[in-house]
């Protein structure tokens, strides 16, 4: 068994690995051109390629390595999450939902170009998410192209993502309950993380049991994550998360935090998270990264 010390140097050296792959991904499916609209690309650059944990990519990238999947394929499936991700952020900071001028340490996309042309970087980097899964070079059998983008779609659309922000944006003037918080959390960012760990056993033809049990650890960690998520928030520092603080109590928002207190939230998390890992027992030490993954959430300071 490796210590705790050696274990989280495997876990960072990984997530560095990830993001270096990732980068490069992302940089060759975003050239710059010599086009008349090349505002828009840059716009979309500027959204994707401003830092960010790369974690999504990390999921899928480590899921697809339980399956062996091919790293290329694994890369290109990641590359496209990470893209309908910073959508979702770019819109989430407009002035018309979160009004928010910093991410990642740097202006906003809108607050560098202006507001149409980061509503249309966002929808362009939603498209091109799905032309990427739709391509050959994702997957030669075009059903398991077909799996990542049905999942896909309903992972951003009314039953996740968006109906996610649809209800953190009505909880702006509505006291929810925590069954409505949870619902709402699992929605706006469950969602994407449950794509991102069964992409990996979609691409990797997995049976339904290791599917299933990768879904249900991604389940518990994405709304753990939205915890920590909504405590930073509050005990933050923006250097460190490269966002403002203090948002969610300006704006009124229905939070674990807001709801249940900061101690409580974050007994909430640890629990989510030693819930997420043991979905993970089928997989025995082959899972070990994705355990410390789930350990990694409830420390983090970004
Ligand atoms: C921020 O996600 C938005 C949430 C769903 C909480 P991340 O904390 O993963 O942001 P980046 O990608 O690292 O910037
Ligand atoms: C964002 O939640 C979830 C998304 C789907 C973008 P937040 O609004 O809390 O994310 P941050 O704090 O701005 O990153
Ligand atoms: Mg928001
Ligand atoms: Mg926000
Ligand atoms: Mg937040």
């Amino acid at each position: 068994m490796p210590s705790p010390r050696q274990a989280s140097a495997t876990l960072k050296e990984e997530m560095e690995r990830c993001v270096a792959d990732v980068n490069k991904t992302i940089a060759r499916l975003l050239p710059e051109t010599d086009l008349h609209e090349e505002r828009l690309y840059d716009a979309m650059r500027h959204g994707t390629m401003n830092g960010g944990k790369r974690l999504r990519p990390f999921l899928l990238m480590q899921s697809a390595a339980l399956f062996n999947v091919d790293p290329v394929r694994a890369r290109r499936a990641a590359a496209a999450l990470e893209f309908v991700h910073c959508y979702s952020l770019i819109h989430d900071d407009l002035p018309s939902m979160d009004d928010s001028d910093l991410r990642r340490g740097k202006p906003a996309v809108h607050k560098e170009y202006d507001e149409a042309t980061a509503i249309l970087a966002g929808d362009s980097l939603l498209a091109l998410a799905f032309e990427i899964l739709a391509d050959r070079e994702t997957h030669a059998d075009p059903n398991v192209r077909v799996q990542l983008v049905r999942l896909l779609a309903e992972a951003a659309g009314p039953k996740g993502l968006c109906g996610g922000q649809m209800l953190d944006l009505i909880g702006e003037n509505e006291e929810f309950d925590l069954g409505t918080i949870s619902r709402m959390q699992r929605m706006k960012t469950g969602r994407l993380m449950t794509f991102a760990c069964e992409a990996g056993a979609i691409l990797g033809k997995s049976d339904d049991a290791h599917r299933r049990a990768l879904a249900n650890y991604a389940h518990d960690l994405g709304l753990a994550f939205q915890v920590t998520d909504d405590i930073l928030d509050i005990e933050g520092n923006s250097k460190e998360t490269g966002k403002p603080t203090g948002k969610d109590g300006d704006a009124g928002k229905s939070t674990f935090v807001s709801t249940m207190g900061k101690e409580q939230a974050k007994a909430r998390a640890e629990m989510l998270v030693q819930q997420a890992t043991r979905h993970l027992h089928v997989f025995g030490d082959r899972a070990e990264v994705l355990r410390e993954m789930a350990e990694y959430v409830l420390e983090r300071r970004a």
